[in-house]
This record gives C-alpha cells, sequence and structure tokens, in this order.
C-alpha cells in the first residue's frame, strides 16, 4: 500500500470526486493499495456531516456503477473494499476564500497530506495561498505535503506563468502534481514501454523513415452543459496545450536515461522546447453545426445550453506542428481534435515513407501506399499496422493488410477509471506523470501565437457527425496528405 496520508479533497461533492475521485479510490482498495491509516477529509462549502457526504459519495458511486456509459459501469460494488474507503470519509465545511478554514485544516490534520484541488480553476491560486500561509505545506523528515492540481492551468502563457510563480512563493516544485488525466491512460503510458522496449521500432522512428504523424482526439460529445466554461475555452485551450501535448511528448521524446521524474520530464521539456510556436496560416478553428449522429438529430453549437447564439468559439481545432530538432526535422505533426464528431477515437498515426523503389508497378494497389502505424487509446487500447503484402494466386498483385492487437486480448482487464495510477503515484511520490512548470509553459508557449493573433471570426463550420470541416482537409492537401479516416 501507499504510505499513510490523509487525503484533504478542496471540492468534496463536485462532480470530479463523485466520478472519478471515489470510484478509483474504490479500485485501490480492492487492490489493496490504501493503508489502514489512510483518511478523507472533503471540504465543502455547504453544510454537511461525516455521515452525510458518506452516503452522497455512495449514492454517486452507485449511480456511475449504473451507467453503462460509464468508466466505473459494473454489476457489483464489492462492499468491503467500498467500506474501507466510505469510512474513512470525513466532512470538513469551509469557504476556501476564508482563512478560517485553513486554520481548522490545521487542526484536523497532522502528518503526510495530499491536498487535492478539485475545484474551479479560479480557486488555484487562493487555496495553495491558504495552506501555505496556514503553514499547512511546511514538510519534515517523516511528513510529506504535497499539492494536486486540476486543469485548466492558466488560460495562456502569462496566466499559466503568473500562477506557477504564485504557488511557487509557498512551496516547492517537488510538492505539486499538475494532473493531466490523460496520463492517467494505461495506452499512453505504454507507448513509452512499445517505443523503448522493443529493439525494432526505435531505429525507425526518425526523420529519415517517418512522413508525418497525425495525433488525433475525435470526440462524439458535445459540449453537454458545460457551455459556461467552454465559451470562453475552445477546443485550443480545452484540449491542445495540455492532452494532445502528452500524446506529442509519449510519440516524439528522445529516450530519458531513467525512467525517474526529472529524467522523463526533461525530455518532455526538451522536445515541447523543440516545438515551434504555431501561427494561424498553419491552424483551421471550427465549430459544429446541426448534424446527425448515431441515429439522432442534434443542435449546434450555438444552440447549446449556455452558449452565445453568435458564439464564434472553436469546438474543433486542427494544427501542423514543426518540430525543430534533429529527429524530426522536417516531420509535420498533424494535431486534431473536436466534439461532436463522426466517431470517438484518440490515436497517435506514424505514417511511414514509402518504400524507396517501384518494383511493383501496376501490380495491384500503389505499391508506395505507406505503411502506417497507428496507437489507439481510445476507445479501444491497442495498435494496428497497415502493410503490403502478395495477393494469393499465380500474379504477382499487392494488397493491403492490417496487423492488430488489443490489449484485452492479452491481459486481464484490471478495474480503471483513469486516475488511480495518478492518485497512487502521489501517494508515492512519484511525479513521472505529472506536468512540471516549465512543462506547462512550453505547452502554452506553443500555441501563444493562436491565441493572440487568431480573428475570432475565422471559424469553419462542419455538421455533427463529420470528420471536421472541409479547411482542415485543406491544411494537409496543401502538404500533399491528407487526414486519416476515423471509421
Ligand atoms: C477534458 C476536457 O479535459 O478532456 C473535455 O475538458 C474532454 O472537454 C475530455 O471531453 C476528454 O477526455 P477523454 O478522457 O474523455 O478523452
Amino acid at each position: 500500500p501507499a504510505p499513510p496520508c490523509t487525503l484533504v479533497i478542496f471540492g468534496a461533492m463536485g462532480d470530479l470526486t463523485k466520478r472519478l475521485l471515489m470510484p478509483s479510490l474504490y479500485n485501490l482498495a480492492g487492490g489493496g493499495l490504501l493503508d489502514r491509516d489512510f483518511r478523507i477529509l472533503g471540504v465543502d462549502h455547504n453544510d454537511n456531516t461525516d455521515e452525510g457526504l458518506r452516503a452522497a459519495l455512495s449514492e454517486a458511486l452507485e449511480a456511475f456503477a449504473k451507467d453503462p456509459d460509464s468508466e466505473f459501469h459494473t454489476d457489483r460494488i464489492d462492499p468491503q473494499s467500498w467500506g474501507f474507503v466510505r469510512e474513512r470519509i470525513h466532512f470538513l465545511k469551509g469557504d476556501f476564500e476564508d482563512p478560517a478554514l485553513f486554520a481548522a485544516l490545521g487542526e484536523r490534520v497532522s502528518g503526510n497530506a495530499v491536498f487535492y484541488l478539485a475545484v474551479a480553476a479560479r480557486f488555484f491560486g487562493t487555496v495553495v495561498e491558504g495552506l501555505g500561509k496556514a503553514g499547512l505545506l511546511k514538510q519534515t523528515e517523516d511528513a510529506f505535503r504535497r499539492v494536486v492540481i486540476e486543469k485548466p492551468f492558466g488560460q495562456d502563457l502569462e496566466s499559466a506563468k503568473a500562477l506557477n510563480a504564485r504557488i511557487l512563493k509557498c512551496a516547492d516544485e517537488s510538492q505539486f502534481y499538475r494532473i493531466d488525466h490523460f496520463l492517467g491512460k494505461e495506452t499512453v503510458q505504454s507507448i513509452l514501454a512499445m517505443r523503448f522496449a522493443n529493439g525494432m521500432l526505435e531505429p525507425v522512428w526518425r526523420r529519415e523513415y517517418v512522413d508525418s504523424v497525425q495525433i488525433t482526439a475525435a470526440e462524439t460529445v458535445g459540449v453537454e452543459e458545460r457551455g459556461g466554461f467552454y465559451e470562453p475555452t475552445g477546443a485550443l485551450r480545452d484540449m491542445v496545450p495540455n492532452h494532445l501535448f502528452q500524446l506529442l511528448c509519449m510519440v516524439a521524446m528522445e529516450p530519458p536515461n531513467s525512467f525517474g521524474a526529472e529524467a522523463v520530464r526533461n525530455e518532455k521539456a526538451k522536445l515541447e522546447e523543440a516545438v515551434r510556436p504555431v501561427t494561424p496560416d498553419d491552424a483551421v478553428r471550427g465549430q459544429y453545426t446541426a448534424g446527425r449522429l448515431d441515429g439522432q438529430d442534434l443542435p449546434g453549437y450555438r444552440d447549446e445550453h449556455n452558449v452565445a447564439r453568435d458564439s464564434t468559439t472553436e469546438t474543433y481545432v486542427a494544427l501542423k506542428l514543426t518540430i525543430d530538432n534533429w529527429r524530426w526535422a522536417g516531420v509535420p505533426f498533424y494535431l486534431r481534435t473536436g466534439k461532436r464528431m463522426a466517431s470517438r477515437r484518440t490515436e497517435i498515426a506514424v505514417l511511414f515513407k514509402p518504400a524507396p523503389f517501384r518494383l511493383f508497378e501496376g501490380h495491384g494497389v500503389d505499391p508506395l501506399t505507406p505503411n502506417v502505424m497507428r496507437i489507439t487509446i481510445d476507445p479501444q487500447h491497442g495498435a494496428t499496422t497497415e502493410l503490403n503484402v502478395k495477393v494469393p494466386g499465380p500474379k504477382m498483385r499487392i494488397g493491403r493488410v492490417r496487423t492488430s492487437f488489443r490489449y484485452a486480448d492479452f491481459f486481464a482487464n484490471q478495474p480503471n477509471v483513469g486516475y488511480e495510477t495518478l492518485l497512487y503515484d502521489c501517494m508515492t511520490g512519484d511525479a513521472t506523470l505529472f506536468q512540471r512548470a516549465d512543462n506547462i509553459e512550453a505547452g502554452w508557449a506553443a500555441v501563444d501565437p493562436l491565441l493572440k493573433g487568431w480573428p475570432q471570426a475565422d471559424v469553419a463550420f462542419y455538421p455533427v457527425g463529420s470528420d471536421g470541416p472541409e479547411e482542415a482537409d485543406a491544411l494537409l492537401a496543401r502538404d500533399g496528405r491528407h487526414w486519416l479516416g476515423l471509421d
């Protein structure tokens, strides 16, 4: 198990706590990974009691277990595992801006503590300062004090730098665990294993053999009830400098000298620094209009709840990235993400250069069709490689095949909602999967010219259930390339 500690959750009644933190703690308890002296202190500004909070969180857990669309969908909640977590939950009422809350916390927290900020981003700085002023971030030989910060970390480079400067006045960098939930996805972590635990891939993973890379996070969901958050945010801020950059780092970083947190994060930082800041010429913003998806007629973005009728917020973004380093010079990385697209698909596709000599000209499919390796992250976890082979028969004809594997075919499915590893790692003090201040700032720096110089009106439209706007096809067509299909 992880060392004993108190997990203080700011935002104990919030969606994140109910949907992800509690199911993850339940799974960790099921795996015997929580210490007997582990304890949860939930902070919220509404009145409640220990029993009241326990009952509310139990009810939420059961609802997610029943929901077939939830990551936590299960036939049965193990009473022992949930009981272990449930009886360790305690409640503390308080206002995040009130020093009295932090004084009260001082009375309740001793020894190891992880402070989890499951709160709106505007409170991040305030809560960290409150903790700092109350002396709650002072570590001793026997007691660690760590702070977990959710996304969004800033809205641009300037605000991210300001927030980093503000929190780093209160505690040391090593005490901050900035979360990007994409790093909690099993397959994202296994990209490093695929690259660096196999001798056959790494030699060809470079500009001499790779033509281009496509990173896609296509979603079928719309903005749902999050219009208020999404309107000033948009797809670029919501997904690119954070989630898509994590995928970019995994696929493009150099091998670290070890799997230690600093070694891995140094290599990520080097890669991020090599990304040339993207200008509007290399980017397309899109917004969905009414259309049909999975047999349902769905409204356009402007008709969603809490969205302006003339909104120009982008729900789709496509970019071409250039990486100025030895390995990737001249290899474009195309990134795209959007809501309400034809299908749900998060993947990295590495497109290799064609065979150098046209030995099989005129024998079936264009023999120069390059090999593609697709590493799929959602909804299937696996990988597919497209190869050219001989079609059986007396004539020499070339055909295209796919070899694939799915994790589920080889490994037992571990109960996982995506936060188990992240929570466990911050209790054990392993920061490998968390963002350092410089990683966060480098992500924002790469998209800074877009945030500053992109005319708001410059938004292309795409119908719900499509692969995105035509302008995004043009972005690749001008380089003689096209997006891979999403089916
Ligand atoms: C979140 C974004 O961080 O990531 C959401 O705010 C997005 O808008 C989500 O839907 C995507 O994550 P996942 O794990 O569902 O691919």
